[in-house]
């Protein structure tokens, strides 16, 4: 089974708080997913691993460390790509691969419709980023195709999951570690997480 990380961080909560608030804006809302995504960054880059290198301070050699493995991360469009910003702020280099799904109003099932990684993909670390873990069907597809692909070392973040969504996903991919902000209390029955923050899609966006 995949470990389960729930962020307990005051500023994190404090943001999320300000997410949720439905009378926040657009361009605020934008902003926290921003900033929230670069200390969830932190977070989810905690166990990398890093490969020794010399090098000179002004004063005498010394072992310095780099990243070892290349990193992807994959956001879930179109909300995912709200998240995108907060990782290349903290890590410029990284490779940004495009997953599309959507859920069909009716069913809730995720449709797929895109997806675009780098060649490097299968050799690489992969963060799936999407700040809303519903059902998890969405993310559980998102991970089938990552896999179908010749990925195999992959975590998921999100800001907001249900119980339905983290149960499913670590059933369907035990392999995968899950980061998230805030594990809420379930959906509702339209499949919308309860208390969440709503549409994440359309409060980023501005489509309603
Ligand atoms: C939202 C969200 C996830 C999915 C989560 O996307 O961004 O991708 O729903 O739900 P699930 O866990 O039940 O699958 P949505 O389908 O609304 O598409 P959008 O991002 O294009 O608005
Ligand atoms: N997608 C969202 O954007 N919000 C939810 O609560 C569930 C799915």
């Amino acid at each position: 089974m995949g470990n389960l990380f729930v962020s307990k961080h005051p500023l994190v909560a404090h943001k999320l708080s300000i997410m949720r608030d439905k009378n926040t804006s657009n361009d605020v809302f934008r902003a926290m997913l921003y900033e929230i995504s670069s200390l969830m960054c932190y977070e989810v880059t905690r166990d990398l691993l890093t490969d020794d290198y010399e090098l000179e301070t002004p004063l005498q050699r010394t072992i310095g460390k780099k990243l070892a493995d290349k990193i992807v991360v994959v956001p879930i469009l179109r909300a995912g790509l709200g998240m995108i910003d907060g990782f290349l702020k903290l890590i410029p280099n990284i490779s940004v691969g495009h997953i599309g799904l959507y859920r069909d109003h009716e069913t809730h099932l995720p449709i797929k419709y895109y997806c675009n990684l780098p060649r490097h993909a299968p050799k690489s670390e992969i963060i799936v980023v999407d700040p809303m873990l519903a059902t998890g069907g969405s993310a559980a597809d998102a991970i089938d195709m990552l896999k179908s692909e010749g990925c195999e070392r992959i975590r998921f973040l999100c800001l907001v999951s249900a119980p339905e969504g983290i149960e499913l996903l670590q059933k369907r991919h035990p392999d995968v570690d899950i980061y998230t902000c805030a594990l809420d209390e379930k959906l509702n029955e339209n499949a919308y997480i309860l208390p969440g923050l709503g549409d994440a899609g359309d409060r980023i966006f501005g489509t309603d």
